[in-house]
């Protein structure tokens, strides 16, 4: 397949609805960058969090943001971030501490303008699968492919424990929905896809077909 300059995947979703799963391996199927947008949000709120300050505490985490220096790559077509110039591992952004103070910290305005505009500077990249929470709706609405994936509060808990982390999921998608600006909501123009019955590759599946098929249609 060939692609308009440049092309974009948009899977957004709750937590644990599977999306990271998919958006990889959709990126892998059309041979796409993939980025996960939650990582960033993840990466700040630890570098908040190792600065002593109150998530809650908004004017702290503004002044914080605006002396913070992110710079953003691929490598082997997975993106990254980094913090003032740190990379960061999977243990120090997936854990009890990040989970639950990680939606605050995406609900500051002043917080998403700045890692809105890292996410748009993936857009130098031919072809990108970015996955998080306001892909289709904020960060590259314009982009015809979009996709919502979603799966039962019950499948979603079971998920995340199976992979053994601590999760409180219920209460960061209350307040990823419930936040002013860029709520978690589904584009109106968004292919919905419901993951509770579904495997990996079943789902991958889906997503690229209706892409190929989009493209036949354009
Ligand atoms: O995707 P993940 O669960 O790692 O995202 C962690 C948190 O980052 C979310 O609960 C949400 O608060 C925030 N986030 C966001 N917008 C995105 C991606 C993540 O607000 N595009």
């Amino acid at each position: 397949m060939s692609f308009r300059v440049p092309f974009v995947i948009a899977i957004d979703g709750p937590a644990a609805s599977g999306k990271s799963t998919v958006a990889k391996g959709v990126a892998r199927a059309l041979d796409c960058v993939f980025v996960n947008s939650g990582e960033m949000y993840r990466a700040f709120t630890w570098w908040v969090l190792e600065n002593g300050i109150d998530p809650n505490n908004a004017d702290a985490v503004i002044t914080l943001l605006n002396e913070t220096s992110f710079a953003c790559g691929e490598e082997e077509m997975i993106g990254y971030v980094e913090i003032q110039g740190r990379r960061l591992s999977d243990e120090q952004l997936k854990n009890d501490a990040i989970n639950s103070s990680v939606s605050a910290i995406a609900a500051i305005p002043e917080v998403r303008e700045r890692l809105v505009e890292e996410q748009r500077g993936f857009a130098r990249f031919p072809a990108l699968v970015m996955e998080g929470r306001d892909i289709g709706t904020v960060v590259f609405a314009d982009t015809p492919y979009k996709f919502f994936v979603d799966a039962s509060p019950e499948i979603r808990a079971a998920r995340r424990s199976a992979e053994g982390i601590e999760d409180s999921i219920e209460a960061r998608d209350l307040a990823d929905s419930m936040r002013k600006a860029s709520p978690l909501k589904q584009a109106t123009d968004a292919i919905r896809i419901d993951t509770s019955e579904m495997g990996p590759d079943e789902v991958v599946a889906v997503v690229v077909d209706s892409i190929s098929l989009n493209k036949e249609a354009a």
